[in-house]
């Protein structure tokens, strides 16, 4: 049977496609007051600054690619069972070929009713705009996890980091609940590994690779794969 690896990424999985990360230096949240634009309690007075910033983000996905760390963690399905828990609302994993992902704060290319987030429709990279219906007749909106609000996948998420063989985080700055929680349903003694350029506050029991995800899963892949 295959050993399983449980990738956990975040932000800094995309940036070296060309999609800015939230918290480092010029990263959205510098350029945009994230209350305004992804807390629930905005989405009455602000909804059409809320459309356009996600508009963006989606006009912005369609113009990138995945990148060679997207690959080799889509590769590693040939030795591994993988999954991939990602805080990324983009589809690069995908697009590199990973077919199991999940997605923790939504999907860019899905939109949803505002008064049921469970009637989802596909809308690839098409915009959003005031006025367009979800089959209920509510105003559509964006299928993305805002501040505020649940995170339905998170139980689905924990439960496969415990039944991981190894732990991969890359790229996420660990700052954000509950996603930052899931390192503690690893199992006691699995190998656990962190891909980050900057310093992440992590348990002394992981081991830090600190470059980008390119190049540090390019060396993981090689110690990992025989
Ligand atoms: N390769 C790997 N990591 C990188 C790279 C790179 N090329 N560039 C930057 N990073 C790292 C940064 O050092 C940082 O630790 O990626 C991390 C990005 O952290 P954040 O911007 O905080 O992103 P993330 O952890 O994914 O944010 C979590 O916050 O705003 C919300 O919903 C949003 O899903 C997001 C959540």
């Amino acid at each position: 049977m295959k050993k399983k690896i449980v990738v956990l990424s975040g932000a800094g999985m995309s940036a070296e496609s060309g999609i800015s990360t939230f918290r480092d230096a010029g990263g959205l949240w510098e350029n945009y007051d994230v209350m305004q634009v992804a807390h629930i309690d905005s989405w009455q007075t602000n909804r059409d600054l809320m459309l356009k910033f996600y508009n963006e983000r989606r006009k912005q996905l369609a113009s990138v690619e995945p990148h060679e760390g997207h690959k080799i963690i889509a590769e590693l399905e040939a030795d591994f069972e993988v999954v991939v828990v990602t805080q990324n609302v983009d589809n690069l994993h995908e697009r590199a070929g990973s077919s199991n992902v999940i997605h923790l704060h939504g999907e860019l290319t899905k939109a949803c009713s505002s008064k049921d987030k469970e009637c989802v429709v596909d809308i690839g990279y098409n915009e959003i705009h005031p006025g367009d219906q979800a089959a209920d007749g509510s105003q559509l909106r964006p299928f993305i996890v805002w501040f505020g609000e649940a995170v339905p996948e998170i139980e689905r998420a924990a439960f496969e980091v415990s039944q991981a063989d190894i732990l991969i985080i890359v790229g996420t700055s660990m700052q954000v609940y509950p996603a930052a929680g899931l390192i503690h349903y690893a199992r006691r003694g699995i190998p656990i590994y962190l891909i980050d350029p900057a310093e992440v506050n992590v348990p002394a029991r992981v081991e830090v690779i600190r470059k980008t995800a390119g190049a540090g899963l390019a060396l993981l892949k090689e110690k990992l794969v025989p």
